[in-house]
């Protein structure tokens, strides 16, 4: 009888109801179910992190089972842990809803990907960018989108969504080629290459006016408190940074394109002992590749690759993942924390995290796989 009972509770109540409480975990387990305080699968892929009020926010896209999670069907979901934890995540809700107004930005079905909340001191406002795709448009709209809210949980107001900078010149592009006349032209893209002979600052030139593409990104908040925007552009072939203003809900027209026709994704930037770093991957869709790292003494560059910072077995793959974040560890300066997405697009819902703490060969971070191991440690 006893285990008929928890079958009869499933018919009774559904299985929303069994989930238990999870015991306090001391361990991360790369690959493995990550379970919240309700005994559910963290749901928050592509995930930003937010250090506020003596607890770590993590906000990620809520998926929901099969293909159709590929799609926004719920919006942004947010978890919270004790600074000193990291290991067991509350569940604070939904912070940003997908709209039933199938007129918005945001529509229910729309692609909303990789959220990143930041506090803005100034305003006092929490402010969440992310990439959105609009609805039915497969991945063309290459938009961002913004919203603020009052608490780090929300619930976030959506302000607008658009192209960068449409009608500024980089930082970093000669004076000489500032201008549309005898500029480049773009033609189809196969993949992951530019067709031969096409001027890899092709797809900059054609969205100059209307501005520039937003795909994977990230937002980097300096030490000086100045805030930036880190973005695959141009079809994905090159990433741009661009600097966002003192509320941090807009763009200030400054920004530099690097990583020139590298096909660079998921971008994560961190800082230690006042260099600038960055991890990212390739572009093979949901597949996971070989990841890129690179250092500059700027956030403007020039950027100097330092290769695939995976190291072992499947380090071609980067462990079977594709980075979102690097968390600095809240309560040991200069340790750091990468966090990937293992990505199972069949049934997106079940997509699996892998985090792994940040090692050193000299001045290259590098990632060797655990199957377990406990901040705590670090
Ligand atoms: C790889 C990106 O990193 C993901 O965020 C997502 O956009 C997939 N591509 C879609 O194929």
């Amino acid at each position: 009888m006893r285990h008929l009972l928890p079958a009869l509770l499933l018919l009774t109540f559904g299985a929303p109801l069994l989930a238990a409480p999870t015991p306090p975990q001391t361990l991360v387990r790369p690959g493995e179910l990550w379970e919240d305080n309700n005994g559910n699968h963290i749901n928050a892929h592509g995930g930003g992190f937010l250090r506020y009020g003596g607890k770590v926010w993590w906000f990620g896209e809520h998926k929901v089972p099969g293909d159709a999670g590929n799609y926004a069907q719920v919006g942004v979901h947010c978890y919270s842990s004790d600074e000193d934890d990291l290991v067991n995540w509350k569940d604070e809700g939904i912070a940003l809803r997908v709209s039933d107004d199938p007129k918005s930005d945001i529509a229910k079905g729309c692609i909303l990907e990789r959220p990143k909340v930041v506090f803005n001191a100034k305003t006092g406002k929490f402010v969440m960018w992310f990439h959105l795709e609009l609805k039915g448009k497969g991945y063309s709209a290459a938009r961002s989108g913004v919203a603020v809210a009052d608490r780090p949980e929300g619930p976030y107001t959506f302000l607008r969504s658009g192209r960068i900078n449409p009608g500024k010149w980089p930082e970093n592009l000669p004076a000489e080629k500032r201008t549309l006349e005898g500029a480049p032209k773009s033609q189809g893209l196969s993949g992951s290459w530019f067709p031969e002979g096409m001027d890899k600052a092709a797809f900059f030139y054609r969205d100059f006016k209307g501005g520039q593409m937003a795909r994977d990104m990230t937002i980097f908040v300096d030490d000086d408190g100045k805030a930036y925007h880190v973005y695959a552009s141009e079809e994905n072939g090159t990433l741009q940074i661009a600097e966002l203003d003192d509320t941090y809900t807009a763009h200030t027209g400054r920004y530099v394109r690097v990583f020139e026709g590298r096909f660079m994704e998921a971008p994560a930037i961190f800082k230690k002992g006042g260099k600038y770093y960055f991890i990212g991957s390739g572009c093979t869709g949901w597949a996971p590749n070989a990841a890129r790292s690179a250092v500059a003494d700027s956030i403007w560059g020039p950027w100097k690759e330092l290769g695939n910072p995976a190291r072992g077995e499947n380090a071609d793959k980067t462990h079977y993942s594709q980075s979102t974040y690097v968390l600095p560890h809240p309560k040991k300066p200069g340790v750091f924390i990468y966090c990937g997405d293992r990505w199972t697009p069949k049934n997106a819902i079940d997509g699996r995290y892998i985090w792994l703490p940040i090692e050193w060969e000299g001045e290259k971070p590098v990632l060797n796989w655990k199957y377990s191991w406990a901040p705590a440690d670090l």
